[in-house]
C-alpha cells in the first residue's frame, strides 16, 4: 500500500532555524547561560529524536545540565509502549513541580510517543499543570517554534494533532556519542499488531531517501563513527514507499561499500518480511554486524494470528535455519510477550518450546500491557496477572540460563571487538562490544576507545563478557 509521503519544505526548516538564532540573541544577552535537560524513555528512534532535539536547543544557545534544579529548560521524551513506561514518566514529570518552584522561569515539554495519545495529552492538560508545552512525534521539526510560542505567550501549548507522519531531511543533531552513531532511516510502521500502539501515535511507514540516508551515513563515517545503527520500526520495509526501486538489502550494500572500518547495525526487522535476500547480503558484506534483532512474541501459532503478526511458528524457524545456515556465527536476539489476552498454558509451553529451540543470544520479554484504542486491548483477558508472572519468570529463567551458556561458550576464543566507552569502574574500566553486539567489559587503556581490538574472552555470564586486550 502506497501513503502519501509529506516532506518538509526546506524553507520551512530554515525559517525553524531562524528562529534558533532568534532565541539564541537573546539567550546571550542573559545573564548566564540558561541550561537544558532532555530525558529520554523508551527505544532507540527516541534517542534519535532526542538527539534532533538537542541540536536544536544547541542552536538556540544552550549548554545542558543532568540536574533538574539547574535546568531553564526540561523536555521529557517519553514512550507509550507499555503502562508501566508511562506511569513511570507521569511520577517523573509531576515531581517536577518542585523544580519549577524554585525557579519560575522553567519551561517543562513534555513530546514522544506518549504526548500523541488523546488520552494522555488530556491528561497533561487536566492534571499536570506543571507542563507548559506538549507535542508529538510528528511535530519535533518545528520545536523552535513550539517552544517560542510557549515562552513568549506565557501560554501552554498543546501541539498533538493526528496525522500519518511527515519526513524531515537536515535537522540539526547534536550525538550523545562519538563512536557510536543511530541513524533512523524509516518511521512510523504499517503492521498493526493488535497489542501495539506505536501505529498510532508513529504514523504510516516513510523512507528516507536513499541518496539522503547513505550520504549521512557517509558523513559519520568521515567524522570518526565505527557503529551506525541503522533505525526504523520495521527496517526489512524500506523504500516500499518511495518509487527509487530499492529495498533495505540494497541499502546495506550501498553503506557497505563506503570506504573506512566501521559495522553497520539494525533495529528492527519483522520475521513477516525477512527475506532470503537480506540474510545473503548481511552474510556477504563484511561491514554488517552479524547480529539480527528479530522479536517472534510467542511460540504459538494461535497466538501469532492473533497478533497478526503475518507468520507462523514454521515460517519463523525456517527463517531462523536458513539465517544461521548462510552466518554460523549469527547472534540472535528476540522480543517475547507474555500473557496476551486469552494466551492458556498450551500456548506459553510453544513459546517455552520454541525458546529451547532456538536458543536466543539475548531475550528482552514483557507481559502484556493493554493499550488503549488497540485491538487486543478490546479482548477478553481471562488470565490472572500471578500467573501471568509465573509464566514470566520461567521464561526469564530459561532465556537467562541460555544467555550464560552462550556466553560461557565464548571463553578462552579471541574476539575482535569495538571499544566504545570508559566505564568509571574498577576493574573493568572499559566496555565494547562484539561483531553481534555482546557487552564485554574489559580491562585495558583508555586510549583504546573507538578503535577496533583483538580482546581474550576470560569470563561470561548471563549479561556479559569478560576480557582483556590480546597481548600478541
Ligand atoms: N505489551 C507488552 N509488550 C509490548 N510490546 C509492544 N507492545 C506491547 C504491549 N502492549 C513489546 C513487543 C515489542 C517490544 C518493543 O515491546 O515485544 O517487540
Ligand atoms: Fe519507541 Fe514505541 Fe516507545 Fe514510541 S512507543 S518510544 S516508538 S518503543
Amino acid at each position: 500500500m502506497a501513503y502519501k509521503r509529506v516532506e518538509i519544505p526546506a524553507a520551512e526548516l530554515a525559517r525553524q532555524r531562524d528562529i534558533c538564532f532568534e532565541i539564541r540573541e537573546r539567550t546571550e544577552r542573559a545573564p548566564r547561560r540558561p541550561l537544558a535537560l532532555v530525558d529520554t524513555y523508551g527505544c532507540q528512534q527516541n534517542e534519535a529524536d532526542s538527539e534532533e532535539l538537542r541540536g536544536y536547543i544547541e542552536l538556540m544557545g544552550y549548554g545542558f545540565t543532568e540536574n533538574e534544579n539547574e535546568a531553564d529548560l526540561i523536555v521529557v521524551n517519553t514512550c507509550a509502549i507499555r503502562e508501566h513506561a508511562e506511569m513511570r514518566v507521569l511520577g517523573n514529570v509531576g515531581a517536577l513541580v518542585h523544580a519549577k518552584a524554585k525557579n519560575p522561569n522553567l519551561l517543562v515539554a513534555v513530546c514522544g510517543c506518549m504526548a500523541q495519545r488523546p488520552e494522555m495529552a488530556e491528561k497533561l492538560r487536566k492534571s499536570f499543570r506543571v507542563v507548559d508545552l506538549v507535542f508529538g512525534p510528528h511535530e519535533l521539526w518545528r520545536f523552535p517554534e513550539l517552544y517560542k510560542k510557549a515562552r513568549d505567550t506565557r501560554r501552554r501549548v498543546f501541539a498533538v494533532e493526528p496525522s500519518e507522519g511527515v519526513v524531515a531531511e537536515g535537522l540539526p543533531v547534536r550525538r550523545s556519542g562519538r563512536t557510536k552513531a543511530w541513524l533512523s532511516i524509516m518511521y512510523g510502521c504499517n503492521n498493526f499488531c493488535t497489542y501495539c500502539i506505536v501505529p498510532y501515535v508513529r504514523g504510516r511507514e516513510r523512507s528516507r531517501r536513499f541518496a539522503d540516508v547513505v550520504a549521512e551515513a557517509r558523513e559519520l563515517v568521515e567524522a570518526g563513527y565505527r557503529d551506525i545503527t541503522l533505525l526504523g520500526q520495521n527496517v526489512n520495509s524500506y523504500g516500499k514507499d518511495l518509487d527509487e526501486g530499492r529495498d533495505f538489502a540494497d541499502l546495506i550494500r550501498a553503506i557497505n561499500d563506503i570506504p573506512g572500518d566501521f559495522l553497520i547495525r539494525f533495529m528492527t526487522s519483522h520475521p513477516r518480511d525477512a527475506t532470503e535476500k537480506l540474510f545473503r547480503t548481511m552474510a556477504e558484506c563484511e561491514k554488517c554486524a552479524k547480529h539480527i534483532h528479530l522479536p517472534v512474541q510467542s511460540g504459538s501459532d494461535r497466538i501469532l494470528r492473533e497478533m497478526n503478526r503475518h507468520y507462523d511458528r514454521a515460517k519463523y524457524l525456517d527463517e531462523v535455519r536458513l539465517a544461521r545456515e548462510l552466518m554460523p556465527e549469527l547472534v540472535l536476539t528476540t522480543d517475547i510477550i507474555v500473557g496476551f489476552p486469552g494466551e492458556t498454558a498450551e500456548d506459553f509451553a510453544e513459546t517455552l518450546s520454541l525458546v529451547d529451540e532456538v536458543r536466543y543470544d539475548a531475550m528482552f520479554t514483557f507481559i502484556f500491557s493493554a493499550r488503549e484504542g488497540t485491538k487486543a486491548a478490546a479482548m477478553p483477558d481471562p488470565v490472572p496477572r500471578e500467573e501471568k508472572q509465573r509464566w514470566f519468570d520461567e521464561l526469564v529463567e530459561r532465556a537467562n540460563a541460555i544467555s550464560a551458556e552462550k556466553h560461557a561458550a565464548y571463553i578462552g576464543t579471541r574476539q575482535r571487538v569495538l571499544v566504545d566507552g570508559v566505564t568509571g569502574r574498577e576493574p573493568w574500566n572499559l566496555s565494547a562490544r562484539t561483531n553481534g553486539g555482546r557487552l564485554v567489559h574489559l580491562r585495558g587503556d583508555e586510549g583504546l576507545v573507538g578503535s577496533f581490538i583483538d580482546a581474550d574472552i576470560t569470563d561470561g555470564n548471563t549479561w556479559a563478557l569478560y576480557g582483556v586486550p590480546a597481548a600478541d
